[in-house]
């Protein structure tokens, strides 16, 4: 019989230590989900200055800087990172910084601002809304894609199996509503472009075996918006 896994709730910053090294390599039907997405909401960013907060392994960031663009990528799990870097021997900065706290960048410096996946592990959204506005330039915009608060209805949340142990390490993570999202988008006065809602599809389910448990269930959220 099988044995029940056991459920461990872990920081943000020590669950993404430990997803490092198969984060890429996992069925994970979110990534699989949002990798067309958000490349079509990214448009053309050649010679853009492009900030990218929550770059984990660094799957948009490798993009992002063949497409381009002049890249600083934040993160602060070191692992992310390691793996993030050994992608992109040089071209793309990467800082190794808390996004909870002021973001170490001066105002008005960024033509496009991005992250993906990241929000559901943000506390307090208002000051990160606040400071993709006052790092980002006039005009700019700014591109966010989240888990879906629906998935939280599921029981899911992003987290790390580990098969040896039979843990499964649930990383702390927030689940705002899509009403939070917009409030915060309109408190620090940016501009809503769209809200996007998605679920899987035939395209994904042929990548992601996993996301046939999805069928008809929204996973994730995209925010396109400006800073005007
Ligand atoms: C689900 S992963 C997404 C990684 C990448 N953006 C992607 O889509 O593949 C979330 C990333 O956000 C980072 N992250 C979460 N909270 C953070 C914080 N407070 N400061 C910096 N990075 C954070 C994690 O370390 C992790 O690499």
């Amino acid at each position: 019989m099988k044995e029940t896994k056991t459920i461990k709730q872990v920081t943000t910053q020590d669950g993404y230590d430990k997803w490092a090294v198969s984060y890429d390599f996992e069925d994970n039907p979110l990534v699989v989900l949002e990798e067309p997405i958000f490349k079509s909401m990214l448009g053309d960013v050649s010679g853009k200055s492009v900030l990218e907060l929550g770059c984990g392994t660094g799957r948009h960031s490798h993009h992002i800087f063949n497409k381009g663009a002049r890249l600083t990528a934040v993160d602060f799990s070191d692992e992310m990172l390691l793996v993030a870097r050994q992608k992109m021997a040089e071209g793309v900065q990467f800082v190794r910084h808390d996004i909870h706290k002021p973001w170490p960048f001066e105002t008005d410096s960024f033509d496009l601002v991005v992250s993906s996946l990241v929000l559901e592990h943000v506390k307090f959204l208002m000051p990160f809304f606040g400071e993709a506005k006052r790092v980002s330039k006039k005009g700019a915009r700014i591109l966010f894609t989240t888990m879906h608060p629906a998935m939280f209805l599921r029981d899911k949340q992003a987290h790390y199996y580990d098969a040896n142990e039979n843990i499964e390490f649930r990383f702390e993570s927030y689940d705002h509503q899509i009403s939070d999202f917009i409030n915060a988008a309109i408190n620090v006065e940016l501009t809503l472009n769209e809200v996007n809602e998605y679920m899987p599809n035939e395209s994904t389910f042929e990548k992601s075996p996993k996301s046939r448990k999805f069928i008809n269930w929204p996973m994730l959220l995209t925010l396109d918006l400006t800073n005007n």
